[in-house]
């Protein structure tokens, strides 16, 4: 079931932020209602808010368009969530102090949704004690933070200040539904192949690559932790398979191609995080090759391309594949969307510090079918993990639909 969010907007540059988070609230499935302090409307008019989340906007206590209702009350009471963007002090202040003197504040105190801040403000403001100190008691009440970013302020200033971006806003939105409704995840059948591939040239030579496998182990362990009925089929990796999932280790590309096969029937998800070789040496030699004199060339041929193969062969099954790109990763990730016929692609560059193999981090961009674009800001494999799986899960319910 649609899940229903209030975005209270209050005064300050970032309010453009939060008509970009109304957007994308709406496209991603959500019923978006949105009200707004005077000051807010002083940065982007009410008419930009209404567009966006095709409904009224609330700017005024007392102007009450249904007698039959009394719409603080009656938002208030509609909300699943409330997500606060962007946050002044300004406000902060007033609902750690229960000041109900507008729209969003008196809305903020009837409400008894879970409320997420996201603050924008001046970094002396931001640490000013008293700000701090509001932000404390509103924690004790229950209230959560979305910290804001280090970097340029609009005041011309550098530092902490600058609201989340919308993507983060929007995850933050669905990570909370989404661990309400873990159960969505209970037995769903799930296949991830993580790790690269070995291509054999004789007993002691192969081709492979630089994959971790960590991406797609961490992915295949968050979705067993949900829940899910987690097939892992992995390439040769340094990693200790999680508990929970049903571990298939394999070695080429061709082993890969028959265990995902095999599986693929009566899958729900398909994520395909392996970094499957492209190539394999046309012939293998039984006994290791003995140097010669002059060069040695070995003949490559295609290996099959098992996430296209199952993007042809798929009926129900949601397909989710990666592109790892050094360069041109928007272009090549959408050529991948459609060429494989997937409805995600999860989009890494391996030449940007922090993402792509071997380490624990990874920024990623996610391409949807749809046309949707996620952005994961360099997290923790862990914590990508999670994006991914709710992304894919939101997809999955979609297609379902
Ligand atoms: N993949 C696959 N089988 C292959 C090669 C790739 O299933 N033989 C999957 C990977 O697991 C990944 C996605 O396809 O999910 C993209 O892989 P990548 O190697 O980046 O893309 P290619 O289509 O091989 O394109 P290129 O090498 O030209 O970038």
């Amino acid at each position: 079931m649609k899940k229903n969010v209030l975005l209270c907007v209050t005064g300050g540059i970032a309010v453009f932020k939060a008509a970009a988070l109304t957007s994308k609230l709406v496209q991603n499935g959500f019923n978006v209602k949105v009200a707004m302090t005077k000051s807010a409307t002083e940065f982007v008019t009410p008419l930009t808010f209404q567009a966006l989340s095709r409904d009224r906007v609330y700017t005024n206590t007392f102007e009450e368009a249904d007698p039959t209702k009394i719409s603080h009350i009656d938002v208030a009471d509609w909300a699943d969530i409330v997500m606060v963007a962007p946050a002044t002090a300004n406000i902060i202040g007033k609902v750690a102090n229960g000041i109900a003197d507008d729209m969003v504040s008196t809305v903020l105190l009837k409400t008894t949704a879970p409320v997420f801040i996201a603050p924008a403000m001046n970094v002396h403001m931001y640490e000013h004690p008293a700000v701090q100190k509001n932000m404390e008691t509103l924690r004790s009440y229950g209230y959560s933070f979305v910290e804001p970013n280090e970097g340029y302020l609009a005041c011309g200033y550098e530092g902490k200040g600058r609201m989340a971006e919308p993507e983060d806003l929007l995850l933050k939105i669905q990570h909370f539904f989404y661990k309400q409704t873990n159960a969505v995840w209970q037995g769903k059948k799930i296949i991830v192949t993580a790790g690269p591939t070995r291509e054999n040239i004789d007993p002691v030579r192969f081709f492979t690559n630089r994959s971790s496998g960590k991406m797609g182990y961490a992915i295949a362990e968050e979705a067993a932790t949900r829940g899910a009925d987690v097939t892992l089929i992995s390439g040769p990796t340094n990693l200790q398979p999680p508990n929970q999932v049903e571990f298939v280790s394999v070695e080429s590309a061709n082993d890969m191609y028959e265990a995902v096969m095999e599986n693929f029937g009566d899958a729900d998800i398909v994520i395909k995080a392996a970094a499957v070789a492209d190539y394999r040496p046309k012939q293998t030699y039984d006994q290791k090759m003995k140097k010669r004199e002059g060069e040695w060339t070995i003949e490559m041929e295609r290996t099959a391309d098992i996430l296209k193969t199952m993007g042809e062969k798929r009926t129900h099954q949601t397909l989710v594949g990666f592109a790892a790109e050094s360069e041109n990763i928007e272009m090549y990730a959408k050529g991948k969307l459609e060429k494989k016929r997937v409805d995600m692609i999860c989009a890494n560059s391996i030449t940007e510090p922090g993402s792509g193999f071997q380490g624990d981090t990874n920024e990623l961009v996610l391409y949807k079918k749809t046309g949707d674009v996620i952005h994961i800001p360099m997290t923790q494999k862990v914590e990508a993990a999670k994006s991914i799986l709710d992304a894919t899960m939101n997809i999955h319910m979609e297609r379902q639909q």
